[in-house]
């Protein structure tokens, strides 16, 4: 039966390094404060006019040539993003513009944290279908021109690093494939995470009162999003597995989304799962959102902690709500 694998990926952080010391020129915040409550030491954020695309190029250019590929060997180009380079079009357009290969299809996915996982979701069922071969799937945030850098803000500013990551899947009716991916949303609490301006559903959609209140920058309600997230995780884990006929046993790695090294231990420890098959990155990168998971796979392929047949598990989980899982024998 036709399915897709992995054949290539990349990943790239800006060079700037924004430290939890760092922060306190800004904002009334400490090291201690923000690595207590969430693992993160450290931080990348650009240094002037770069968008998610030029963050993606580089990530899936890393990943065509892993993937011995070019990209006019591509199909589809998905990007997942909550940060696109502008409201339109989207930063799939872009980074296709970028990747100069006009005329291949594009896609923008916005499903927030989760949205690497909607994407390689959607690359799967294209190249299940035989519609597609090659798909290139990216998610890539420039979060820090969007922050509120003020004490207002710091809740959320202290939380968020600009990255992108990238795999291309390819057909294949080998073993080593994405095996399934389940995926949910609750949109009910939808404004428990959101950037409120500028919006199509005010008129105007920005005013100077909305800049003044901060409305154009996001807002979080961080333990109502800390409760679901350690429920969700073990679920959607559990589930994924169950219908799988797989256990926790036979997962090698755990790739979490990084959102807080405290979710991720609470979740680990719900789970009953060994704590050294997790990978965490988030005390270097921060909360990259979309481009978290395909950072932390990269680099955990990279330092040799999978090989060939094993099982990868991702967990996701972010605002919308949306939350998912995909497994994959590597
Ligand atoms: N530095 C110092 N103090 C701070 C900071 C900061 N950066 N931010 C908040 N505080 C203060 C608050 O003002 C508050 O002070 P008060 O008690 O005087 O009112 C105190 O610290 C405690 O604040 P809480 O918000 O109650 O802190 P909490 O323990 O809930 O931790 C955090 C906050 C880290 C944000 C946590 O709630 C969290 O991680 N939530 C989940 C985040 C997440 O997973 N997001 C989803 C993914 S993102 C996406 O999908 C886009």
């Amino acid at each position: 039966m036709l399915g897709s694998r992995i054949a290539g990926m990349g990943h790239f952080v800006p060079e700037r390094v924004v430290t939890n010391d760092d922060m306190k020129q800004w904002m009334d915040t400490s090291d201690e404060w923000i690595h207590q409550r969430t693992g993160i030491r450290e931080r990348r954020w650009v240094e002037g006019d770069v968008g998610a695309s030029e963050l993606g190029e580089h990530a899936a250019r890393q990943a065509l040539a892993e993937a011995g590929m070019e990209a006019k060997d591509l199909d589809l180009i998905l990007f997942a993003t909550l940060s696109p380079d502008l409201n339109f079009p989207g930063s799939s357009c872009l980074l296709q513009a970028r990747l100069g290969v006009p005329g291949i299809a594009t896609l923008d996915i916005r499903n927030q944290c989760t949205g690497f996982l909607y994407g390689l979701s959607t690359a799967d069922a294209f190249i299940r279908s035989g519609m597609m071969k090659n798909v290139l799937v990216v998610g890539g945030e420039v979060h820090s021109s969007g922050l509120d850098l003020s004490t207002r803000g710091r809740d959320v500013t202290v939380l968020f690093g600009d990255g992108a990551g990238a795999a291309v899947l390819t057909a294949t009716d080998g073993e080593r494939r994405i095996i399934d991916h389940e995926l949910h949303a609750d949109g009910r609490y939808a404004e428990i995470l959101m950037v409120e301006a500028p919006a199509s559903r005010s008129n105007p959609r920005l005013t100077q009162e909305m800049i003044d209140r901060g409305a154009h920058f996001p807002k979080m309600d961080g333990k109502h999003v800390f409760k679901h997230a350690v429920e969700r995780i073990p679920e959607v884990a559990r589930s994924i597995l169950a219908r799988n006929n797989l256990t926790l046993d036979d997962v090698a790695l755990l790739v979490p989304h990084q959102a807080n090294m405290r979710i991720n231990e609470m979740v680990v420890r719900q789970l009953g799962f060994p704590p050294e098959k997790v990978v965490h990155n988030i005390q270097k990168y921060g909360n990259t959102t979309a481009a978290s998971i395909p950072i932390a796979l990269h680099e955990a392929a990279q330092e040799g902690r999978i090989k060939p047949g094993e099982i990868v598990l991702m967990v996701a989980f972010g605002a919308g709500l949306t939350w998912g899982a995909t497994l994959v024998r590597w």
